[in-house]
This record gives C-alpha cells, sequence and structure tokens, in this order.
C-alpha cells in the first residue's frame, strides 16, 4: 500500500510516497481504511523534529483521519467492520490504511461525509476543550479569536458562536476576517493594520475581553492580555508566529485572571470520556451543519509537497486534506 513517509527529520521536500507494508491490527486496535488524512500546522513542525511529538524516521505525518474499518483485533468491541469512523493518532495517518486503537476512534453519522469528519478531531477537538474545560465559557461572554481564518482559529470562531459567545476574530488579511465573519464573527480585528489594544478597547469598553483564544502567540499575546476583563481567561493554544510569548505576570495579577494551557492531546489520554462527550457534540453539530468543517483543499497524496507550502505560506483557511479513498 501506499503512504507518505518522512524518511529523515528535514522540511517537505523530504517527504516521499512510498510503497509499505500493510498493517495489522493489534488485540484492541482496528485497520481503517483512510478516506481522508488531515494536515495541522503541527504536521509542517513534526517532519522537522520541532514538534512536543517526536516519533523516529521513517513515519507518516497526518495526525487525523476518516475512513471505513477493515479488520479488527481479536478483543475489539463496540466496532464492526465496514463502520464508518474518524479518528486521531498524533501522527501517521497520511497512509492508504492505517492500525490504531479503538480508543482513539468514533462513530461518523451517516449525515456528516468522509470529508469534513477527517478535519474535526484535533482543531475542534481543541476548541471545544479549551472553552468547555478551560474557559469555562458562558453564552453572552466575549471572546477574542487570534489566527481566526486558521484550523484551530475557524473552529473557535465557530464553536464559540454555537455556544452564545460574542466573537471578536482577528487575523492578518482582509480576505481572512471577511472569512471569519461569514463563520460567525461578530467583530473583526485586522491586526497587521490595526492596534489590537485599541480596537479591543474601542469594541468591549472599560470592561474588556472575558476570554482570549491564542493558536499565535508572539508579539500579539501581550496586547490581547491587556484587553482582559477581570476574571478574564487567556487559552494558550499555539505558537505559529514562531515565538513563546513571556508576558509580564502583573498583568495577570492586576486583573485577576488567569492564564490556562489547552493540551488536547494529552487530555484525550487522561480524560477520554469528557473528550468522547466533546467529540458526540461536535458530531451533532456537524451533522446538524451548525459547525462547517471548512476545507481549504483536498490534495492527493502526489500533491503532498503542495499542501505543506500551502500551511507554511500561512495560505489555508479552514482544514486541509489529503485524500487517500474518497469513494469510501
Ligand atoms: N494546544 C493544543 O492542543 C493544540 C491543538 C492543535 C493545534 N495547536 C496549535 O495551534 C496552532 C495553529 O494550528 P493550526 O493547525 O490551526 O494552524 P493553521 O491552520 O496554519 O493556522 C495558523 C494561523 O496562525 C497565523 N499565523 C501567524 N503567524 C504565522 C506564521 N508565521 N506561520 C503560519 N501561521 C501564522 C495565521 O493567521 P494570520 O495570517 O491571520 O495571522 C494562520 O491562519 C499551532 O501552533 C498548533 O501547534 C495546539
Amino acid at each position: 500500500m501506499k503512504a507518505l513517509i518522512c524518511p529523515s527529520l528535514g522540511t517537505a521536500e523530504t517527504l516521499a510516497v512510498l510503497d509499505v507494508e500493510e498493517p495489522a491490527p493489534g488485540p484492541k486496535e482496528a485497520v481503517v481504511e483512510v478516506a481522508f488524512a488531515a494536515l495541522n500546522f503541527f504536521d509542517t513542525l513534526i517532519i522537522e523534529g520541532k514538534y512536543q511529538l517526536k516519533p523516529a524516521p521513517p513515519f507518516s505525518p497526518g495526525g487525523e483521519f476518516s475512513g471505513r474499518i477493515v479488520k479488527l483485533g481479536a478483543e475489539a468491541r463496540g466496532f464492526e467492520l465496514g463502520d464508518r469512523v474518524m479518528g486521531w493518532s498524533g501522527y501517521g495517518a497520511a497512509r492508504e490504511r492505517v492500525a490504531v486503537p479503538l480508543s482513539r476512534l468514533v462513530h461518523v453519522p451517516d449525515r456528516l461525509g468522509l470529508d469534513k469528519a477527517a478535519g474535526l478531531s484535533v482543531a475542534y477537538g481543541t476548541t471545544i476543550h479549551a472553552f468547555r474545560q478551560r474557559a469555562e465559557l458562558k453564552a453572552g461572554e466575549s471572546v477574542v479569536v487570534l489566527g481566526a481564518s486558521g484550523g484551530v482559529g475557524l473552529a473557535a470562531v465557530e464553536i464559540g458562536a454555537v455556544m452564545g459567545a460574542r466573537v471578536i476574530g482577528c487575523a492578518s488579511s482582509d480576505d481572512k476576517l471577511a472569512f471569519a465573519r461569514e463563520h460567525g464573527a461578530a467583530e473583526t480585528i485586522n491586526y497587521k493594520q490595526e492596534d489590537l489594544r485599541e480596537r479591543l478597547k474601542d469594541l468591549t469598553g472599560a470592561r474588556g475581553v472575558d476570554v482570549v483564544y491564542d493558536p499565535v502567540g508572539g508579539a500579539l499575546a501581550e496586547p490581547a492580555l491587556r484587553s482582559l476583563a477581570w476574571k478574564g481567561r487567556y487559552l494558550v493554544i499555539g505558537f505559529a508566529s514562531g515565538e513563546i510569548p513571556r508576558p509580564p505576570l502583573n498583568l495577570v495579577l492586576l486583573k485577576g485572571c488567569d492564564i490556562r494551557g489547552v493540551y488536547w492531546g494529552e487530555f484525550t489520554a487522561r480524560e477520554p470520556e469528557a473528550n468522547r462527550d466533546n467529540l458526540s457534540q461536535l458530531l451533532e453539530w456537524a451533522g446538524d451543519r451548525r459547525l462547517s468543517v471548512h476545507i481549504h483543499a483536498k490534495y492527493k497524496l502526489e500533491e503532498h509537497r503542495k499542501a505543506f507550502e500551502a500551511i507554511s505560506r500561512r495560505e489555508t483557511l479552514g482544514k486541509t486534506l489529503l485524500e487517500l479513498n474518497a469513494r469510501l
């Protein structure tokens, strides 16, 4: 079978489509025929050995996927051959068939396409966890989303709006902001052209912002933290800018606010039941079309370089998919 392989750590130039051996399921595993694997920003880091998860080469990138079960392990319960599923694997999904523990799979309802389902686990799973378990977001609160048109950013705009928050989407271009508005942002800020702190003051007055959702980091973090309301919550999601911010902690004291870390992968391992609840909520919302799970583009496995380039060039809106077997 075909697999996208990272033979040694390096840029996307080093990736190659190779023939590899068919996987066999462990006792509590399934082999899934992959319809689509979704790529995330962290795939551009993992292949260079710059992400917190560091698989040893050779390995396949691709942290999430959708497809149908084609083999089951001897102790597998709750799933049947032919079931439509989506799952998350950290890495390794960019291949025709993948063996995964059943604990990392959920059933996909018929009313949701396998293309949308492929990109639902990581970005949307991270975001619902961030808003529910970490921020304890309430309807009527304001949420500022940085990088609002990217994978997790779009998820935050959409889930924030569905949860009844007033979403302020922030991004680097007017096209990206228009996209965020189409998906639920009530207001927008172009942080390349406008002063983030001043605009947030205009929009939220003396009160400030209840929640900041930050997958970007860098220079945007401090003005966003300074804009928090009393008892506001700052969600640390990631550092797509490449810079880990070091904000002055006196701001946290003065605002009686919290900086809260969000690490979805660890949450899925430590609190599997809460994660399953979150994912069933996402499947319901996506099935009802309350979440778009917008697909930026579907690339054939052989076009993987284009997919990685689009993410690295900051061009993608929503999710980027690799198409393995769209007919499933
Ligand atoms: N904590 C967790 O559990 C968790 C889970 C998933 C992802 N993450 C993290 O979340 C971050 C975003 O992931 P994603 O998959 O949503 O990425 P993405 O789709 O590529 O979006 C990232 C956004 O960041 C902004 N950005 C600013 N500077 C950038 C730069 N130098 N290069 C690329 N983008 C830049 C871009 O928006 P503008 O152009 O509008 O600025 C872009 O839309 C990553 O750091 C990832 O590791 C964390």
